[in-house]
């Protein structure tokens, strides 16, 4: 199989209505021809950055926590895939406290000037962002995007697709909305395409 794609989940919930968008679009990234791999955040023990700047100087971070196999799984990836539920107009706190501690790759980026990224990989590099949110109201994903194009800029993974579902405290089971769940399917495996055309 062509193409490894990340999947992150932000939500706290591994059954929850963003896992089940998640779960789509890994299966048409799958379906593909991609090789796919899940990390649920919520199952994984380590803390937000300390700005202890260890990363300033060095490839990773100081802090011995399981952030240190996450920078493996972030750098070999092909594609990324960020779901999420909004919270507080913006990120889940675990979800945030990753993307700070991948500064690691922003030190490499912008101020040493050797991103860990290779040029070559980072041509085919996209990431998708699926956000949902329990109300419908303006703005509600404004935040959320904010900080996931600052990710995947960091990452060195551009933001290039996106499904963002409003109003989840009415549609309450993600489950019945076949569209939206295909909606991810397809945008899932039109990323693995790129990888087998
Ligand atoms: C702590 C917390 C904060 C939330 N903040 C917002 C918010 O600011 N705006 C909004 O529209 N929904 C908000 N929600 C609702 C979630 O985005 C919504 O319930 C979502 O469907 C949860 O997805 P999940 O079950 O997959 O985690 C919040 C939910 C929680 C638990």
């Amino acid at each position: 199989m062509a193409g490894t794609i990340l999947g992150i989940l932000g939500s706290p919930l591994p059954e929850g209505n963003t896992a089940k968008l998640l779960e789509a679009a890994l299966k048409g990234a799958a379906d593909a021809g991609c090789t796919t791999e899940t990390v649920i955040l919520a199952n994984l023990d380590f803390q937000p950055c300390m700005e202890m700047m260890f990363c300033k100087e060095h490839d990773t971070c100081i802090m011995d926590d399981d952030m240190q196999q996450l920078y493996a799984k972030v750098r070999s990836a092909d594609s990324v895939i960020i779901a999420t539920p909004v919270m507080t107009m913006g990120i889940p706190g675990k979800l945030k406290s990753f993307m700070d501690r991948c500064q690691v790759f922003f030190m490499a980026k912008y101020v040493r000037k050797t991103p860990l990224i290779e040029p070559a990989q980072k041509k085919n590099r996209k990431g998708l962002f699926i956000c949902i949110s329990g109300m419908k109201i303006p703005d509600v994903f404004v935040g959320a995007k904010l900080t996931a194009r600052a990710f995947f800029d960091i990452i060195d993974c551009p933001y290039t697709d996106e499904l963002l579902i409003s109003d989840m405290d009415t549609i309450m089971d993600i489950t019945t909305r076949k569209d939206l769940l295909s909606s991810a399917y397809e945008k899932g495996r039109a990323m693995g395409k790129r990888f087998n055309p």
